[in-house]
C-alpha cells in the first residue's frame, strides 16, 4: 500500500465511524417510526401529541419525557395499563410487539425529548391519606376521577402505573404539571404538605397486578360464526358504517347469524370480550380475512377507542370485498359499562 493511501485512511479514521453510528441511529428511528405509526399513532397522534382517541396522553410532552425513565416507558408499552385502552403490547402478554421493537419505540420517544432530564428527588416523605382525599376531590377529581380512575385525564389508580411510577415522579408531575396540557403546575397553588398528602393518597390506591394471558383458540371458518343456523340481522347503519349496541345485542338475543371481531390487540381480548367475538387485531387483518366465510354473513368489528381500530379493520374488510360489515358505534367500553353481555 502506498504511503499516500495510508495517510488518507488515517485521516478519515473518525469520519466513517460517526457516519456509521448516525446511519444506525437513523435506521433505528425509521423502524421505530414505522412501528409507532401502525400501533400507537391512532391514539397518541403521529408525533406523540396525544388526545387523538381515548384521551391518550401526550407522549412527546417535554415535562413528561424529562421526568420518566426508559424503564417506565418500556414497561408502560410492554405491560400496558390493564382496564384502560392502553393494551399490553409485549408478545408474552399476547400483544403484537417483540422486545426489540419496544426498544425501538423507547428510542423514538427519547428522540422527541429536547430538554435535559430532571433528577427526581427520592427519599421518604409522609402524608395523610384522609386529608389527601379531600384535597384530591377539590383539585383533581374533575379530570382524574374521585378515586383516580381517570375521566378526561389518565387514570392514577392503575396498578401498572403505580407499580412503575415512583413517589418522586408523581410528586414532580403535580408540582411541575405538563406544559401545553390541562395538567397545570400546582407548585404555587398547593403547599408542600398538601402535595405529600396527595402522593400518599395516590399511593394508597396501589393493588396487585393482574395481567391475564389466555391462549386464543384458532378458530376455523365454521366456528367464527355466531348462530350459524340463524337468519341474517337487518341492521340499520349510521353513516353507512356504524351499528348501535342495541341492534347488535338484539340480534344476539334473537339467535341471528353474525360474526363479531375484536379489533384490539389480543391482550385486550384476554381481559374481556363480547361473547363469541374472535380476536382479530387491526394490524393483522390479512390473517383474519383468511378465516372469514365469503357468504354475506354480517361482520361487526369493535374496539374501545371507540372506532380507531375497528374503522381500520372494517376498511380492510371492505377493500377485500366484505360488504356486510359494520363498526360497533359505541365501542366495547361503553357496551361493558352499560351491562351488555361480556365473556371473561
Ligand atoms: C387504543 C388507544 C391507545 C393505543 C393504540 C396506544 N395507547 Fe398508550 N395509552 C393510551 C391511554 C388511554 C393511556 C393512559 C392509560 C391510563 O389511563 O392509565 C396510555 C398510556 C401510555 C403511556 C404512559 C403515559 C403516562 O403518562 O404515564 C405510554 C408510555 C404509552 N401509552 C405509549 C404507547 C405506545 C408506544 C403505543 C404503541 C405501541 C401506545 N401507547 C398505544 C391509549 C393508547
Ligand atoms: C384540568 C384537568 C386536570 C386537573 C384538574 C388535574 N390533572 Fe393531573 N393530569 C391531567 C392530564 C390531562 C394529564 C396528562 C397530561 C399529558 O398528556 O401528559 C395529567 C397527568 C397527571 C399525572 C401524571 C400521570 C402519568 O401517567 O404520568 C399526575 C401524577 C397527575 N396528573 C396528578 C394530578 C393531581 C394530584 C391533581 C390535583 C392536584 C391533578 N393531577 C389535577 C389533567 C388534570
Amino acid at each position: 500500500m502506498s504511503a499516500m493511501v495510508q495517510a488518507q485512511d488515517a485521516g478519515s479514521n473518525e469520519q466513517p465511524e460517526t457516519t456509521q453510528q448516525d446511519a444506525r441511529r437513523n435506521s433505528e428511528l425509521g423502524q421505530g417510526k414505522n412501528i409507532y405509526q401502525i400501533h400507537c399513532a391512532l391514539c397518541h397522534g403521529k408525533t406523540g401529541e396525544g388526545y387523538i382517541a381515548d384521551n391518550a396522553p401526550a407522549l412527546s410532552n417535554q415535562d413528561f419525557l424529562a421526568s420518566v425513565s426508559d424503564q417506565f416507558l418500556w414497561r408502560s408499552i410492554a405491560n400496558g395499563r390493564p382496564g384502560t385502552p392502553m393494551a399490553a403490547h409485549a408478545e408474552r402478554y399476547n400483544g403484537p410487539l417483540k422486545d426489540a421493537e419496544i426498544d425501538l419505540l423507547v428510542t423514538l420517544m427519547r428522540s422527541w425529548q429536547q430538554e435535559e432530564s430532571v433528577s427526581i428527588p427520592t427519599g421518604h416523605r409522609s402524608g395523610n391519606v384522609e386529608v389527601g382525599q379531600a384535597e384530591f376531590t377539590e383539585h383533581c377529581a374533575e379530570c382524574h376521577g374521585q378515586r383516580g380512575e381517570g375521566v378526561t385525564a389518565v387514570s392514577l389508580n392503575n396498578p401498572e402505573f403505580l407499580a412503575s411510577a415512583s413517589d418522586g415522579q408523581i410528586r414532580w408531575a403535580i408540582l411541575q404539571g405538563r406544559r401545553g396540557t390541562p395538567m397545570v403546575a400546582f407548585r404555587n397553588q398547593l403547599s408542600e404538605q398538601t402535595v405529600d398528602n396527595l402522593v400518599a393518597l395516590i399511593r394508597s390506591w396501589q393493588q396487585d397486578i393482574v395481567i391475564r394471558v389466555t391462549k386464543p383458540v384458532h378458530t376455523s371458518p365454521q366456528n367464527v360464526v355466531i348462530n350459524p343456523e340463524g337468519s341474517s340481522p337487518k341492521f340499520k347503519l349510521r353513516a353507512g358504517r356504524y351499528v348501535s349496541a342495541e341492534q347488535v345485542d338484539e340480534a344476539m338475543q334473537k339467535g341471528e347469524r353474525l360474526i363479531i371481531l375484536d379489533a384490539r390487540p389480543t391482550s385486550n381480548w384476554d381481559e374481556g370480550r363480547i361473547p363469541g367475538a374472535i380476536s382479530a387485531p387491526h394490524h393483522d387483518a390479512a390473517s383474519t380475512i383468511d378465516r372469514l366465510p365469503r357468504d354475506g354473513t354480517w361482520i361487526v368489528s369493535y374496539c374501545a377507542c371507540p372506532h380507531a381500530y375497528s374503522d381500520k379493520l372494517t376498511d380492510e374488510l371492505r377493500r377485500a370485498g366484505f360488504m356486510n360489515t359494520a363498526v360497533l358505534d359505541e365501542g366495547v367500553a361503553w357496551w361493558e359499562k352499560n351491562d351488555y353481555p361480556m365473556e371473561y
